[in-house]
């Protein structure tokens, strides 16, 4: 009893100092900060936060504090900006200001900040120029991006054909071929299906993906040090990223001994030429930001891809008829028999609007991914203080009713005008907006487009239940929304 008054006696005590604590910084700093619920020291708004449905409860809170407010995930502050317009006003009309990532724990840990999704200043302004460089259609080396997607395309469809209309789900399939642009962007090179260490590098990142999602992962993000003291799956991914890792040493080590620096092959060629380029003193091109960079864009760009063509799938399978005529127009523009390619798409905008329809109704990553302010900065009369971790949400903007009439159902008019043009709209920001907007966006764009029209140039998807009884909602994570589990026959056309 006398333990448990003192305990609450020293409880009170913290909680009335972080309570002036907090006060005092609000007044002191010349400028009041967003406005957001009470935080509890430490474990901060749990309570109004539900770590399984997070944009949800990000509604509930922007109904009562407006579009921008505070929020505290454990003791991390956040400032959460909700709807098109404050992202706007603060991505784009502000965009330096708001050009920092904020590094949760674990990224620190995954990509030891030295990585284009990751660094922050220089490192990351000559990372990104870097890599927008290399991965444009054009980039390097003996075949562009696009013949690689189309090559990758047609070994997919002789894989789909030679399941001979028997109904499985096509997840691994899809997250293959995805992976393989990428292995063929960095490694110069594609692997075939059944190789050993291709199917151990897919292996670890799938590990991952199930790790990633682990409650005690999530809560390293909270408390680090404890953390990375105790057992569990956070460690495993830690180790499956430091396997990955020396994956991409290896092959670092080998294109260093075939390599001709004039003329590079792949990301990993071009990379080790601007490591040459010494030049003015310390260089951020090292090996270390060389295996973080190649590791970052397995991550950033395999699950994304691949999910959003397993989305892409099961919505097509709901709507027949939607299917149809996405067929249709395949037949008039490109015909049965030749690869889809880019120039196709123009001449397309049913086809386009499609696939704009499913970027934005599945919403792939609801939060967005975690930016941060580079300086003090002024904000709608609020003060933001340097480095305060900034969450742009994408929901409120890819269902924003106004823009999107009855948001909630999959509908391609959303992207069409009445004349059956394609219509544009700024609403539009699955690869978020910005100074760090997506950087693999062209490159995801092709691999939707081509895989897409090849799979459905050659193949109706038949559904193994009635087409009306398939659920297309999302299943929500606070990362990624996932599409429910699957099957489907792939029918020769
Ligand atoms: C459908 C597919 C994809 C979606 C929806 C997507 C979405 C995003 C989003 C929302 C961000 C955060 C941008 C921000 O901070 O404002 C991002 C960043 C990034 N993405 Fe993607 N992405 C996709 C595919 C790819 C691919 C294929 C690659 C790689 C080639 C890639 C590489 C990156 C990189 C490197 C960043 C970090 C950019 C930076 O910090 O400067 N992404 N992506
Ligand atoms: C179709 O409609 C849009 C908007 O209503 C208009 O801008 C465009 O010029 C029209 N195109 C054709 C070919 O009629």
């Amino acid at each position: 009893m006398e333990l448990l008054g003192m305990t609450t006696v020293f409880l009170l005590i913290c909680i009335s100092c972080l309570l002036l604590v907090a006060t005092w910084r609000n007044i002191s700093q010349n400028g009041k900060q967003p406005p957001g619920p009470f935080a509890l020291p430490l474990a901060g708004n749990i309570l109004q936060l539900n770590p399984k449905n997070l944009p949800e409860s990000m509604k509930k809170l922007s109904e009562k504090y407006g579009p921008v407010f505070t929020i505290h995930l454990g003791p991390q502050k956040v400032v959460v900006l909700y709807g098109y317009d404050v992202v706007k006003e603060a991505l784009i009309d502000q965009a330096d200001d708001f050009s920092g990532r904020g590094n949760l724990p674990l990224f620190k840990r995954v990509f030891k900040g030295t990585s284009i999704l990751s660094s922050n200043g220089e490192t990351w302004k000559q990372l990104r120029r870097f890599a927008l460089t290399t991965l444009r259609d054009f980039g390097m080396g003996k075949r562009s991006i696009e013949e690689r997607i189309q090559e990758e395309a047609h070994f997919l469809v002789e894989r789909i054909r030679n399941t001979h209309e028997k109904p499985f789900n096509p997840g691994g399939f899809l997250t293959h071929a995805v992976s393989n642009i990428i292995c063929s962007v960095v490694f110069g090179d594609r692997f075939d299906y059944e190789d050993k260490k291709f199917l151990t590098l897919i292996n670890l990142l799938d590990e991952n993906t199930k790790y990633q999602g682990a409650i005690q992962t999530q809560l390293y993000n909270f408390f680090p040090t404890l953390m990375g003291f105790l057992p569990g799956p956070h460690q495993k991914m830690m180790k499956n990223v430091d396997e990955t890792d020396k994956f991409i040493l290896e092959i670092t080590a080998q294109h260093k001994e075939t390599r001709d620096p004039s003329c590079p092959r792949d990301f990993i060629d071009a990379f080790l030429n601007k490591m040459d380029q010494k030049g003015n003193g310390h260089s951020v091109f090292t090996v270390e930001s060389l295996t973080t960079s190649t590791l970052d864009l397995f991550l950033a760009g395999t699950g994304t891809t691949s999910t959003t063509l397993r989305h892409a799938l099961l919505i097509l399978q709901k709507y027949p008829e939607i299917q149809e005529k996405v067929q249709k127009e395949i037949d008039r523009v490109i015909g049965r028999d030749r690869s889809p390619c880019m120039a196709d798409r123009s001449q397309m905008p049913y086809t386009d609007a499609v696939i704009h329809e499913i970027q934005r109704f599945i919403d792939l990553i609801p939060l967005n991914v975690p930016r941060a302010v580079i300086k003090d900065i002024k904000f709608r009369n609020y003060f933001i203080p340097k480095d305060t971790m900034i969450f742009p949400l994408l929901t409120p903007i890819l269902h924003d009713s106004k823009e999107f009439p009855n948001p909630e159902k999959f509908d391609p008019g959303h992207f069409l005008n009445a004349n059956g043009t394609f219509k544009k709209s700024d609403f539009f920001m699955p690869f978020s907006a910005g100074k760090r907007i997506c950087a693999g966006e062209g490159l995801a764009r092709m691999e939707l487009f081509i895989f897409l029209t090849s799979i459905l140039q050659n193949f109706t998807l038949k559904p193994v239940v009635d087409h009306k009884k398939i659920d297309i909602t999302p299943l929500i994570t606070s990362v990624a929304n996932m599409p429910r589990p699957y099957e489907v026959s792939f029918v020769p056309r």
